[in-house]
Protein backbone atom coordinates (compact mmCIF):
# COMPACT_ATOMS: atom_id res chain seq x y z
CA UNK A 1 0.00 0.00 0.00
CA UNK A 2 1.12 3.25 -0.77
CA UNK A 3 0.64 5.89 1.69
CA UNK A 4 -0.06 9.16 -0.23
CA UNK A 5 -1.20 11.94 1.51
CA UNK A 6 -4.75 11.55 0.62
CA UNK A 7 -4.92 8.39 1.90
CA UNK A 8 -2.77 9.26 5.13
CA UNK A 9 -5.52 12.44 5.59
CA UNK A 10 -9.04 10.90 4.27
CA UNK A 11 -11.80 10.82 6.78
CA UNK A 12 -12.05 7.53 9.36
CA UNK A 13 -14.96 6.60 7.41
CA UNK A 14 -13.37 5.73 3.97
CA UNK A 15 -12.56 2.83 6.17
CA UNK A 16 -14.73 -0.09 6.82
CA UNK A 17 -15.44 -2.19 9.57
CA UNK A 18 -13.82 -5.19 8.50
CA UNK A 19 -10.55 -3.05 7.05
CA UNK A 20 -10.10 -2.26 11.08
CA UNK A 21 -10.47 -5.50 12.26
CA UNK A 22 -7.83 -7.03 9.75
CA UNK A 23 -5.58 -4.37 11.03
CA UNK A 24 -6.57 -5.08 14.34
CA UNK A 25 -5.91 -9.16 13.55
CA UNK A 26 -2.17 -8.31 12.67
CA UNK A 27 -1.20 -6.80 16.01
CA UNK A 28 -3.31 -9.34 17.90
CA UNK A 29 -1.15 -11.97 15.63
CA UNK A 30 2.41 -10.21 15.95
CA UNK A 31 5.11 -12.19 17.82
CA UNK A 32 6.29 -8.40 18.62
CA UNK A 33 3.46 -7.37 20.11
CA UNK A 34 3.74 -6.03 23.88
CA UNK A 35 1.94 -7.93 27.03
CA UNK A 36 2.35 -5.38 29.76
CA UNK A 37 2.81 -2.00 27.67
CA UNK A 38 0.15 -0.13 25.94
CA UNK A 39 0.51 -0.56 22.48
CA UNK A 40 -2.24 0.57 19.23
CA UNK A 41 -4.85 -2.04 19.01
CA UNK A 42 -4.57 -1.10 15.21
CA UNK A 43 -2.52 1.05 13.49
CA UNK A 44 0.41 3.91 14.59
CA UNK A 45 0.65 5.18 18.07
CA UNK A 46 2.87 7.60 19.20
CA UNK A 47 3.17 10.75 21.93
CA UNK A 48 1.40 10.25 25.04
CA UNK A 49 -1.08 12.82 25.83
CA UNK A 50 -3.75 14.17 28.52
CA UNK A 51 -2.08 12.03 31.52
CA UNK A 52 -3.58 12.92 34.75
CA UNK A 53 -5.79 11.49 37.50
CA UNK A 54 -9.40 12.21 37.11
CA UNK A 55 -12.82 10.31 39.15
CA UNK A 56 -10.65 7.54 40.85
CA UNK A 57 -8.90 6.98 38.05
CA UNK A 58 -5.26 7.13 35.61
CA UNK A 59 -6.00 8.42 32.62
CA UNK A 60 -3.49 8.27 29.67
CA UNK A 61 -4.60 9.05 25.87
CA UNK A 62 -2.14 8.57 22.91
CA UNK A 63 -1.82 10.36 19.91
CA UNK A 64 -3.19 7.36 16.93
CA UNK A 65 -3.26 6.41 13.20
CA UNK A 66 -5.47 3.55 13.67
CA UNK A 67 -5.40 2.91 9.88
CA UNK A 68 -1.71 2.15 9.15
CA UNK A 69 1.77 2.08 10.65
CA UNK A 70 2.05 6.21 9.22
CA UNK A 71 1.54 9.50 10.54
CA UNK A 72 -2.06 10.26 9.31
CA UNK A 73 -5.18 11.70 10.58
CA UNK A 74 -4.56 11.93 14.07
CA UNK A 75 -6.95 11.11 17.40
CA UNK A 76 -6.59 10.66 20.64
CA UNK A 77 -6.96 7.13 22.14
CA UNK A 78 -8.17 6.37 25.60
CA UNK A 79 -6.79 4.32 28.17
CA UNK A 80 -7.83 4.01 32.23
CA UNK A 81 -6.03 2.21 34.88
CA UNK A 82 -6.48 1.65 38.88
CA UNK A 83 -3.11 1.16 39.33
CA UNK A 84 -1.24 2.68 36.43
CA UNK A 85 -0.06 -1.01 35.48
CA UNK A 86 -2.99 -2.36 34.47
CA UNK A 87 -4.61 -0.44 31.12
CA UNK A 88 -7.71 -0.62 29.65
CA UNK A 89 -8.39 0.53 25.95
CA UNK A 90 -11.67 2.48 25.43
CA UNK A 91 -11.23 3.20 22.24
CA UNK A 92 -11.23 6.98 20.00
CA UNK A 93 -11.84 9.72 22.42
CA UNK A 94 -10.84 12.89 20.42
CA UNK A 95 -11.63 12.59 16.89
CA UNK A 96 -9.98 15.11 14.57
CA UNK A 97 -11.94 16.27 11.52
CA UNK A 98 -13.77 19.88 12.66
CA UNK A 99 -13.46 23.42 11.76
CA UNK A 100 -10.58 23.83 14.37
CA UNK A 101 -8.84 19.66 13.70
CA UNK A 102 -9.52 18.81 10.32
CA UNK A 103 -6.17 17.47 9.83
CA UNK A 104 -5.64 16.03 13.33
CA UNK A 105 -5.85 16.52 17.15
CA UNK A 106 -2.81 16.95 18.02
CA UNK A 107 -0.46 16.14 21.02
CA UNK A 108 -1.92 18.14 24.73
CA UNK A 109 -2.48 17.46 28.03
CA UNK A 110 -5.41 17.57 30.66
CA UNK A 111 -6.00 18.84 33.65
CA UNK A 112 -9.10 18.32 36.27
CA UNK A 113 -11.09 21.20 36.63
CA UNK A 114 -14.28 20.59 39.28
CA UNK A 115 -15.97 17.72 38.25
CA UNK A 116 -14.55 17.49 34.67
CA UNK A 117 -11.32 16.96 32.88
CA UNK A 118 -10.31 19.70 30.47
CA UNK A 119 -8.17 18.89 27.66
CA UNK A 120 -6.08 21.24 25.39
CA UNK A 121 -4.11 20.14 22.61
CA UNK A 122 -3.30 21.45 19.27
CA UNK A 123 -5.95 21.10 16.15
CA UNK A 124 -3.68 20.67 13.20
CA UNK A 125 -5.26 22.27 9.97
CA UNK A 126 -4.10 22.44 6.62
CA UNK A 127 -5.13 24.54 3.74
CA UNK A 128 -5.70 23.94 -0.20
CA UNK A 129 -2.52 25.15 -0.57
CA UNK A 130 -1.36 22.20 2.55
CA UNK A 131 -0.46 25.00 4.20
CA UNK A 132 -0.39 24.21 8.32
CA UNK A 133 -1.99 26.49 10.94
CA UNK A 134 -1.77 25.45 14.46
CA UNK A 135 -4.81 26.00 16.77
CA UNK A 136 -4.68 25.78 20.39
CA UNK A 137 -8.19 24.18 21.50
CA UNK A 138 -9.63 22.22 23.77
CA UNK A 139 -12.77 19.95 25.28
CA UNK A 140 -14.60 18.61 28.53
CA UNK A 141 -14.51 15.04 29.35
CA UNK A 142 -17.23 14.50 32.35
CA UNK A 143 -17.32 11.55 34.63
CA UNK A 144 -18.72 9.05 31.99
CA UNK A 145 -15.79 9.83 30.04
CA UNK A 146 -17.77 11.79 27.50
CA UNK A 147 -15.80 14.00 25.72
CA UNK A 148 -17.38 17.48 24.34
CA UNK A 149 -15.17 19.90 22.30
CA UNK A 150 -15.27 23.65 23.02
CA UNK A 151 -16.24 25.25 19.91
CA UNK A 152 -14.26 28.09 20.23
CA UNK A 153 -10.48 28.95 19.54
CA UNK A 154 -8.79 29.06 22.61
CA UNK A 155 -5.30 30.32 21.43
CA UNK A 156 -4.84 31.12 18.13
CA UNK A 157 -0.94 31.58 16.93
CA UNK A 158 0.88 34.79 17.15
CA UNK A 159 2.34 36.28 14.49
CA UNK A 160 5.68 36.02 15.55
CA UNK A 161 6.01 32.23 15.16
CA UNK A 162 5.66 29.83 12.44
CA UNK A 163 2.97 27.03 12.28
CA UNK A 164 5.31 25.50 14.43
CA UNK A 165 3.18 26.14 17.71
CA UNK A 166 1.78 22.90 19.45
CA UNK A 167 1.22 20.58 22.58
CA UNK A 168 0.11 22.81 24.74
CA UNK A 169 0.62 21.64 28.42
CA UNK A 170 -2.21 23.27 31.18
CA UNK A 171 -0.71 24.15 34.29
CA UNK A 172 -2.77 25.39 37.37
CA UNK A 173 -0.97 27.94 39.23
CA UNK A 174 -2.42 29.46 42.06
CA UNK A 175 -5.42 30.81 40.79
CA UNK A 176 -4.17 31.27 37.64
CA UNK A 177 -3.84 28.47 34.36
CA UNK A 178 -1.48 28.96 32.01
CA UNK A 179 -0.25 26.94 28.73
CA UNK A 180 3.67 25.79 28.20
CA UNK A 181 3.50 25.73 24.32
CA UNK A 182 6.41 24.35 22.07
CA UNK A 183 6.84 26.74 19.12
CA UNK A 184 9.02 28.23 16.07
CA UNK A 185 10.19 31.58 16.33
CA UNK A 186 9.49 32.85 12.71
CA UNK A 187 12.63 35.52 12.67
CA UNK A 188 15.27 33.09 13.82
CA UNK A 189 13.72 29.88 13.22
CA UNK A 190 14.55 28.63 16.41
CA UNK A 191 12.52 26.61 19.28
CA UNK A 192 10.92 28.24 22.12
CA UNK A 193 8.36 27.85 24.98
CA UNK A 194 5.68 29.86 24.29
CA UNK A 195 3.65 31.17 28.01
CA UNK A 196 0.01 32.09 27.97
CA UNK A 197 -2.23 32.96 30.59
CA UNK A 198 -5.90 32.39 31.37
CA UNK A 199 -8.55 32.53 34.76
CA UNK A 200 -11.43 31.29 32.60
CA UNK A 201 -9.83 29.17 29.65
CA UNK A 202 -11.71 31.71 27.68
CA UNK A 203 -9.31 34.48 27.58
CA UNK A 204 -5.58 33.97 27.13
CA UNK A 205 -2.78 36.60 28.04
CA UNK A 206 0.08 35.79 25.57
CA UNK A 207 3.61 36.43 27.63
CA UNK A 208 6.10 36.05 25.13
CA UNK A 209 8.74 33.29 25.16
CA UNK A 210 9.93 31.67 28.56
CA UNK A 211 13.24 33.61 28.93
CA UNK A 212 15.64 31.06 29.97
CA UNK A 213 19.51 30.34 29.59
CA UNK A 214 19.33 26.98 28.24
CA UNK A 215 20.90 27.93 24.85
CA UNK A 216 20.07 27.12 21.19
CA UNK A 217 17.55 24.33 21.36
CA UNK A 218 17.81 24.20 17.83
CA UNK A 219 14.52 24.83 15.10
CA UNK A 220 11.42 23.93 17.12
CA UNK A 221 10.59 22.43 20.80
CA UNK A 222 8.27 19.51 20.74
CA UNK A 223 6.20 18.26 23.88
CA UNK A 224 7.37 20.68 26.82
CA UNK A 225 6.16 20.15 30.16
CA UNK A 226 6.89 21.44 33.58
CA UNK A 227 6.89 19.26 36.40
CA UNK A 228 7.81 19.70 40.20
CA UNK A 229 10.27 16.56 41.52
CA UNK A 230 11.12 17.34 44.70
CA UNK A 231 10.18 20.64 45.05
CA UNK A 232 12.24 21.56 42.18
CA UNK A 233 10.70 22.27 38.61
CA UNK A 234 12.03 20.25 36.24
CA UNK A 235 11.60 20.91 31.77
CA UNK A 236 10.91 17.90 29.96
CA UNK A 237 11.02 18.44 25.69
CA UNK A 238 12.25 17.52 23.11
CA UNK A 239 14.04 19.75 20.97
CA UNK A 240 14.44 19.16 17.46
CA UNK A 241 17.90 20.37 15.85
CA UNK A 242 19.60 20.57 18.90
CA UNK A 243 23.51 21.60 18.30
CA UNK A 244 25.63 19.05 19.25
CA UNK A 245 27.66 21.06 21.11
CA UNK A 246 24.48 22.16 23.22
CA UNK A 247 23.84 18.01 24.11
CA UNK A 248 25.88 15.29 21.89
CA UNK A 249 22.56 13.12 21.03
CA UNK A 250 22.49 9.80 18.77
CA UNK A 251 18.82 9.51 18.32
CA UNK A 252 17.33 11.28 15.17
CA UNK A 253 15.39 14.03 18.11
CA UNK A 254 16.43 13.82 21.01
CA UNK A 255 14.27 13.86 24.49
CA UNK A 256 15.85 15.50 27.18
CA UNK A 257 15.38 17.56 31.06
CA UNK A 258 16.83 20.28 33.12
CA UNK A 259 16.26 20.73 36.32
CA UNK A 260 15.93 24.62 37.54
CA UNK A 261 15.25 26.40 40.86
CA UNK A 262 12.14 28.58 40.15
CA UNK A 263 9.93 29.32 36.35
CA UNK A 264 8.94 32.73 37.66
CA UNK A 265 5.17 32.41 35.86
CA UNK A 266 4.83 36.40 36.82
CA UNK A 267 7.73 37.35 34.48
CA UNK A 268 7.76 34.17 32.45
CA UNK A 269 11.52 33.17 33.47
CA UNK A 270 13.12 30.13 34.27
CA UNK A 271 15.70 30.44 36.89
CA UNK A 272 17.96 27.82 37.05
CA UNK A 273 21.81 27.05 38.68
CA UNK A 274 22.61 25.23 35.34
CA UNK A 275 22.23 25.54 31.71
CA UNK A 276 22.37 21.79 31.21
CA UNK A 277 20.01 19.87 29.36
CA UNK A 278 20.56 15.72 30.26
CA UNK A 279 19.23 13.28 27.83
CA UNK A 280 15.85 12.38 29.52
CA UNK A 281 16.80 8.48 28.21
CA UNK A 282 19.92 7.18 27.13
CA UNK A 283 18.56 4.50 24.94
CA UNK A 284 17.52 4.36 21.24
CA UNK A 285 13.69 4.72 21.49
CA UNK A 286 12.17 7.27 23.76
CA UNK A 287 10.23 10.66 22.48
CA UNK A 288 7.85 12.92 23.55
CA UNK A 289 7.47 11.84 26.72
CA UNK A 290 4.80 13.43 29.19
CA UNK A 291 4.87 14.27 33.13
CA UNK A 292 2.34 15.38 35.54
CA UNK A 293 2.18 15.86 39.24
CA UNK A 294 -0.83 13.72 40.60
CA UNK A 295 -2.93 14.29 43.64
CA UNK A 296 -1.11 11.64 45.28
CA UNK A 297 2.06 14.04 45.91
CA UNK A 298 4.06 12.06 43.10
CA UNK A 299 5.42 13.00 39.57
CA UNK A 300 4.85 10.32 36.91
CA UNK A 301 6.43 10.20 33.66
CA UNK A 302 5.49 7.91 30.28
CA UNK A 303 7.16 8.13 26.88
CA UNK A 304 6.53 7.03 23.14
CA UNK A 305 8.63 4.34 22.55
CA UNK A 306 9.53 5.29 18.95
CA UNK A 307 10.78 8.15 17.29
CA UNK A 308 9.33 10.07 14.61
CA UNK A 309 10.77 9.73 11.04
CA UNK A 310 12.02 6.17 11.39
CA UNK A 311 10.76 3.10 10.04
CA UNK A 312 10.15 0.07 12.29
CA UNK A 313 9.91 -3.56 11.53
CA UNK A 314 6.11 -3.52 12.63
CA UNK A 315 5.55 -1.38 9.97
CA UNK A 316 5.14 -4.25 7.81
CA UNK A 317 2.71 -5.60 10.27
CA UNK A 318 0.89 -2.55 9.77
CA UNK A 319 1.25 -1.02 13.35
CA UNK A 320 3.63 0.61 15.00
CA UNK A 321 4.98 1.79 18.74
CA UNK A 322 3.77 1.65 22.21
CA UNK A 323 4.03 3.70 25.26
CA UNK A 324 6.93 3.06 27.92
CA UNK A 325 5.94 1.88 31.60
CA UNK A 326 5.28 4.67 33.63
CA UNK A 327 7.67 5.80 35.97
CA UNK A 328 7.53 7.74 38.93
CA UNK A 329 10.02 10.92 39.26
CA UNK A 330 12.86 11.74 42.15
CA UNK A 331 15.34 14.44 42.12
CA UNK A 332 18.82 13.22 43.80
CA UNK A 333 21.51 15.48 43.92
CA UNK A 334 20.27 17.47 41.00
CA UNK A 335 19.88 14.45 38.99
CA UNK A 336 16.23 13.30 37.75
CA UNK A 337 15.68 9.73 38.66
CA UNK A 338 12.62 7.21 36.85
CA UNK A 339 11.91 4.57 38.82
CA UNK A 340 8.96 2.11 37.78
CA UNK A 341 6.14 2.22 40.04
CA UNK A 342 5.44 -0.38 42.82
CA UNK A 343 2.05 -1.89 41.67
CA UNK A 344 4.52 -3.38 38.51
CA UNK A 345 5.13 -6.19 41.38
CA UNK A 346 1.66 -7.05 40.74
CA UNK A 347 2.55 -8.68 37.21
CA UNK A 348 5.08 -10.96 39.13
CA UNK A 349 4.46 -14.50 38.63
CA UNK A 350 7.41 -16.52 39.22
CA UNK A 351 10.48 -15.12 40.82
CA UNK A 352 14.09 -17.04 41.29
CA UNK A 353 17.33 -16.54 42.36
CA UNK A 354 19.83 -16.47 39.77
CA UNK A 355 22.35 -19.06 39.68
CA UNK A 356 25.68 -18.65 41.07
CA UNK A 357 28.80 -19.38 38.84
CA UNK A 358 27.09 -20.28 35.76
CA UNK A 359 27.56 -18.70 32.45
CA UNK A 360 23.34 -19.63 31.43
CA UNK A 361 21.63 -17.75 34.05
CA UNK A 362 18.12 -18.69 32.47
CA UNK A 363 17.90 -20.87 30.00
CA UNK A 364 13.82 -20.50 28.51
CA UNK A 365 12.77 -16.60 29.92
CA UNK A 366 10.48 -16.20 27.49
CA UNK A 367 10.44 -12.54 26.24
CA UNK A 368 8.15 -11.10 29.20
CA UNK A 369 9.97 -10.51 32.70
CA UNK A 370 12.05 -8.85 34.69
CA UNK A 371 15.85 -9.38 35.34
CA UNK A 372 16.87 -7.74 38.65
CA UNK A 373 21.00 -7.77 38.58
CA UNK A 374 23.96 -6.40 40.97
CA UNK A 375 27.13 -6.66 39.21
CA UNK A 376 29.80 -6.31 41.91
CA UNK A 377 32.96 -3.70 41.63
CA UNK A 378 36.14 -4.18 39.39
CA UNK A 379 34.74 -6.11 36.63
CA UNK A 380 33.90 -6.50 33.03
CA UNK A 381 31.44 -8.37 31.16
CA UNK A 382 28.72 -9.63 28.47
CA UNK A 383 25.43 -9.93 29.63
CA UNK A 384 23.18 -11.71 26.93
CA UNK A 385 19.27 -11.00 26.72
CA UNK A 386 16.93 -12.37 24.40
CA UNK A 387 19.80 -14.94 22.93
CA UNK A 388 20.12 -18.64 22.10
CA UNK A 389 22.74 -18.73 24.06
CA UNK A 390 25.71 -16.57 21.25
CA UNK A 391 26.71 -13.28 21.49
CA UNK A 392 25.42 -13.64 18.03
CA UNK A 393 22.11 -13.76 18.58
CA UNK A 394 21.57 -11.91 21.15
CA UNK A 395 20.74 -7.91 22.74
CA UNK A 396 24.24 -7.25 24.66
CA UNK A 397 24.87 -5.36 27.57
CA UNK A 398 28.73 -5.03 27.96
CA UNK A 399 29.30 -3.63 31.31
CA UNK A 400 32.82 -2.25 33.21
CA UNK A 401 32.56 -1.43 36.94
CA UNK A 402 36.47 -1.39 36.59
CA UNK A 403 38.50 1.62 35.65
CA UNK A 404 36.54 2.76 32.88
CA UNK A 405 32.97 2.24 34.40
CA UNK A 406 29.89 2.03 31.48
CA UNK A 407 27.49 0.34 30.15
CA UNK A 408 26.93 -0.33 26.54
CA UNK A 409 23.98 -1.70 25.11
CA UNK A 410 24.45 -3.09 21.87
CA UNK A 411 21.30 -4.11 19.46
CA UNK A 412 23.14 -5.38 16.09
CA UNK A 413 23.30 -8.88 16.66
CA UNK A 414 19.50 -9.29 17.56
CA UNK A 415 17.15 -10.13 15.09
CA UNK A 416 15.51 -7.42 11.94
CA UNK A 417 17.98 -4.28 11.97
CA UNK A 418 16.56 -1.07 11.90
CA UNK A 419 17.42 2.70 12.21
CA UNK A 420 21.22 1.65 11.98
CA UNK A 421 22.20 5.13 10.39
CA UNK A 422 21.87 6.21 13.88
CA UNK A 423 24.29 3.93 15.89
CA UNK A 424 23.43 0.16 17.07
CA UNK A 425 25.12 1.06 20.60
CA UNK A 426 24.37 3.19 22.74
CA UNK A 427 26.63 4.04 26.06
CA UNK A 428 26.34 5.16 29.67
CA UNK A 429 28.85 6.23 31.93
CA UNK A 430 29.21 4.61 35.41
CA UNK A 431 30.99 5.39 38.40
CA UNK A 432 33.99 3.14 38.52
CA UNK A 433 34.65 0.88 41.26
CA UNK A 434 30.95 0.55 42.12
CA UNK A 435 28.72 -2.17 42.03
CA UNK A 436 26.24 -2.02 38.88
CA UNK A 437 22.65 -2.09 39.89
CA UNK A 438 20.24 -3.19 36.60
CA UNK A 439 16.76 -3.21 37.01
CA UNK A 440 15.49 -4.68 33.53
CA UNK A 441 12.02 -5.25 31.99
CA UNK A 442 11.70 -6.94 28.30
CA UNK A 443 8.66 -7.27 26.84
CA UNK A 444 8.81 -9.51 23.31
CA UNK A 445 10.56 -6.52 21.62
CA UNK A 446 10.67 -3.58 24.15
CA UNK A 447 13.72 -3.75 26.44
CA UNK A 448 13.72 -0.83 29.51
CA UNK A 449 16.65 -0.84 31.74
CA UNK A 450 17.56 1.10 35.04
CA UNK A 451 20.34 1.55 36.24
CA UNK A 452 21.70 2.35 39.46
CA UNK A 453 18.19 2.42 41.03
CA UNK A 454 16.78 5.07 38.14
CA UNK A 455 19.21 7.51 37.83
CA UNK A 456 19.87 6.31 34.07
CA UNK A 457 17.35 4.68 31.76
CA UNK A 458 18.14 3.04 28.52
CA UNK A 459 15.05 2.03 26.45
CA UNK A 460 14.97 0.66 22.99
CA UNK A 461 12.69 -2.05 20.89
CA UNK A 462 14.57 -5.12 18.91
CA UNK A 463 12.97 -7.18 16.88
CA UNK A 464 13.97 -11.16 17.59
CA UNK A 465 12.44 -14.59 16.98
CA UNK A 466 10.46 -15.17 20.68
CA UNK A 467 12.63 -18.74 20.16
CA UNK A 468 16.03 -16.61 22.07
CA UNK A 469 15.00 -17.31 25.32
CA UNK A 470 18.56 -17.61 27.26
CA UNK A 471 19.99 -15.37 29.27
CA UNK A 472 23.54 -15.27 30.01
CA UNK A 473 26.91 -14.42 30.21
CA UNK A 474 28.81 -14.02 26.90
CA UNK A 475 31.29 -16.01 28.23
CA UNK A 476 32.39 -18.54 31.39
CA UNK A 477 33.41 -16.67 34.06
CA UNK A 478 34.18 -15.64 37.71
CA UNK A 479 31.48 -12.61 37.80
CA UNK A 480 30.17 -11.65 40.98
CA UNK A 481 26.47 -10.71 41.21
CA UNK A 482 23.60 -11.55 42.48
CA UNK A 483 19.53 -10.82 41.40
CA UNK A 484 16.84 -12.53 40.30
CA UNK A 485 14.53 -13.57 37.38
CA UNK A 486 10.77 -12.21 37.61
CA UNK A 487 8.80 -13.60 34.84
CA UNK A 488 5.73 -11.32 34.63
CA UNK A 489 2.08 -11.96 33.88
CA UNK A 490 0.46 -9.56 30.54
CA UNK A 491 -2.23 -6.97 31.33
CA UNK A 492 -5.25 -9.04 31.76
C1 LIG B 1 5.66 14.72 18.50
C2 LIG B 1 4.59 15.35 17.62
C3 LIG B 1 3.94 16.52 18.31
C4 LIG B 1 2.61 16.58 17.61
C5 LIG B 1 2.29 15.12 17.43
C6 LIG B 1 1.48 14.79 16.20
O1 LIG B 1 5.90 13.40 18.20
O2 LIG B 1 5.15 15.73 16.38
O3 LIG B 1 4.68 17.71 18.23
O4 LIG B 1 1.63 17.24 18.35
O5 LIG B 1 3.53 14.45 17.37
O6 LIG B 1 1.10 13.45 16.20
Amino acid sequence: MIWTREKRYQPYSAYSKVDKENLAEQVSSSVYKPAFHIHPTSGLLNDPNGFSYFNGQWHIFYQAFPFGPVHGLKSWVHCVSDDLVQWHNLGIALKPGDRYDSHGAYSGSAQVIKDRLFLMYTGNVRNKNWQRHSYQIGAWMDENNQITKVNQLLIEAPDYVTEHFRDPQLLKVNDDYFALIGAQDKQNLRGEFSLYKTQDLKNWEDMGYIQHNLGDLGYMVECPNLVYVDEKPVLIFCPQGLPQNVLPTENIYPNVYTIGSQLDFKTGTWYSDTSMLNQLDNGFDVYASQAFNAPDGQAYLISWIGLPEISYPTDKENWAHCLSLVKRLKVVDDKLYQIPVTAMSTLAVVEQTLPQNQRVLVTDAKQQYELRLDLAPDQTGNLLLVSDGSSNHALQLKFDTNNDGYLIVDRSNVGEQFATEYGETRQVNVTSHHKLSLDIFVDHSICEIFINGGEQVMTLRFFAPQAQTMIAFSEQNKLKYSGSYIALSGME
